[in-house]
């Protein structure tokens, strides 16, 4: 058994917990047809900022292979400024899950709020794109 867990899964009522892994602006080219921000682009955002988390924790390349238990709690809307946090839940022999929030810091607000969060898995690859163990004992890459 390789599998170990390090955090438990962060709890909806709690502020932001984790790593921020990626903060950037809802624009207008981000909508959908109703004028809200298009889920896929936040999920878009949620895996890029999981796997650059990812790829630090596993010290190579990695690739998302499962996103589990997406929550589209809020909408997002143009000028929110949406920030991914990372907590890291599994760690196996090529593949980690780390659990991903985004919480959005509305125009005129003073606390972000929970928009959307879930586990994404993103395995370890080496330079052929073939799984490969995490070294776990290597020093984390610097960001
Ligand atoms: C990710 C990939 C390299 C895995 O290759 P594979 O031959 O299936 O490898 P394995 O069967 O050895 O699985 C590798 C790890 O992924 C895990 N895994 C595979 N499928 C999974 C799934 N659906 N959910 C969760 N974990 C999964 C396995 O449990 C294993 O983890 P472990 O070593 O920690 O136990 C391959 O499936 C791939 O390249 N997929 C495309 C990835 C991609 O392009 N992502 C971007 C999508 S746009």
């Amino acid at each position: 058994m390789t599998d170990t867990h390090v955090h438990p899964p962060t709890s909806s009522d709690a502020g932001p917990r984790g790593d921020l892994c990626i903060r950037t602006l809802a624009m207008p080219a981000d909508t959908n047809a109703n004028g809200d921000i298009f889920g896929g682009w936040l999920l878009s955002q949620m895996d890029v900022g999981g796997g650059v988390f990812a790829s630090k924790v596993a010290k190579s390349r990695t690739v998302t292979v499962a996103i589990e238990a997406m929550n589209f709690r809020k909408a997002v809307y143009v000028g929110d400024l949406v920030s991914v946090y990372a907590n890291l839940v599994r760690t196996g022999r090529t593949s980690l899950t780390v659990h991903l929030e985004a919480w959005a810091l509305r125009r005129r607000e003073l606390q972000p709020i929970l928009v959307t969060d879930g586990n994404f898995t993103y395995v370890s690859i080496d330079d052929q794109g073939r799984p490969q163990a995490i070294r776990r004992d290597d020093p984390p890459i610097a960001t």
